[in-house]
């Protein structure tokens, strides 16, 4: 998996997307969830696509209590903007989409280089 880091200079769009699931989905066992997530949704085959274009970074807050389970963070070009708008269109079309809750979608752009 060819993942870029974080902070690239040509990287001046970002998107803060933190995510809650449905008690649903906290009561599937890990196998389950793993595979609604991988074989039936395709999300790591589908966020592969956007590599290296877009970096990432999650962070997972639910065992913190907090009012979202993850705390998702994208970092890409304006050239790969709309590259991203249908990532994330085809991830919210995926079964595993039903169970997410409540999701804060935060859309950045850095104006000093
Ligand atoms: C850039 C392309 C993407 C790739 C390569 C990717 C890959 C992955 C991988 C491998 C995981 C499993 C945990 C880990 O190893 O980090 C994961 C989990 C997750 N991703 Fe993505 N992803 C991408 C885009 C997105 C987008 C755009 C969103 C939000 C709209 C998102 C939301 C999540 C969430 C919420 C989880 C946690 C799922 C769970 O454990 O229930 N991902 N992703």
């Amino acid at each position: 998996m060819v993942q870029q880091h974080l902070g690239r200079a040509d990287a001046t769009r970002a998107a803060l997307i933190p995510v809650r699931k449905s008690d649903a989905w906290w009561e599937l066992t890990q196998d389950e969830r793993r595979a609604i997530l991988e074989e039936r949704s395709h999300h790591i085959a589908i966020g592969l696509e956007y590599l290296p274009a877009v970096a990432r970074r999650l962070h997972h807050s639910r065992d913190l209590g907090d009012e979202f389970d993850f705390l998702t963070w994208f970092e890409y070009s304006p050239e790969t903007s709309q590259a991203f708008e249908e990532l994330v269109a085809r991830l919210r079309r995926t079964e595993e989409w039903l169970f997410v809750e409540r999701e804060v979608d935060i859309r950045l752009t850095r104006s000093t280089v």
